[in-house]
């Protein structure tokens, strides 16, 4: 079957529609089982239950990071601000490379992830249960701890490819 350019099965054109739908952006980050820092961006992060609290985000089966973090079972999302985009590219770009926390001035969150610099917000989770879809796995954390760190920043909107400002009311 061949698949014209506005189909659904044309990950390009897939890709520039769901470029119209604005999302946050948060580095998800955790500890390899030698303790090596790992972080990757995730534009899918999201609140999934209140009761029990629950948050997740849609991970490529090809990364490289996700693996290393998952036998630990801990992550933290940091929620970016919107003058992070050098971050958002650094920890998108290809490899699990620890040379993505170069330079920064890490933190430690409660489960004992990176908390990086300037971050708006951190949600800590524990792994609970992982579905594979499609090509991506759903990753479904149980909340342990969170924390806005600077109520005052605006977070990092990811739209039409480019990263902007969620300011909406101030
Ligand atoms: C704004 C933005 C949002 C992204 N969201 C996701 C996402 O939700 N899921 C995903 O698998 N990759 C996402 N990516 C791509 C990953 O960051 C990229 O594939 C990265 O190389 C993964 O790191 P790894 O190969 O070390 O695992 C996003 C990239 C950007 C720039």
């Amino acid at each position: 079957m061949t698949h014209g350019a506005e189909s659904p099965a044309d990950s390009t054109h897939l890709r520039r529609v769901f470029g119209h739908l604005p999302t946050g952006v948060v580095i998800i980050t955790g500890l390899g089982v030698d303790g090596e820092l790992l972080g990757m961006t995730i534009g899918s992060f999201a609140s999934i239950s209140l009761d029990p609290p629950l948050a997740g985000f849609y991970i490529s089966r090809a990364s490289r990071t996700w693996p290393l973090m998952a036998t630990r079972g801990d992550f933290c999302a940091n929620v970016l601000a919107a003058s992070q985009s050098d971050l958002c590219w650094r920890f998108a770009k290809d490899g699990a490379d620890r040379s993505r926390f170069d330079g920064l001035d890490i933190g430690s969150s409660r489960n004992g992830s990176p908390v990086l610099p300037g971050a708006v917000a951190t949600i800590d989770c524990r792994v609970q249960t992982v579905h594979q879809i499609g090509d991506h796995d759903l990753v479904v954390g149980a909340v342990t701890d969170l924390h806005v760190l600077d109520a005052a920043l605006p977070s990092m909107v990811f739209f039409k490819g480019k990263t902007g400002d969620a300011r909406i009311d101030s």
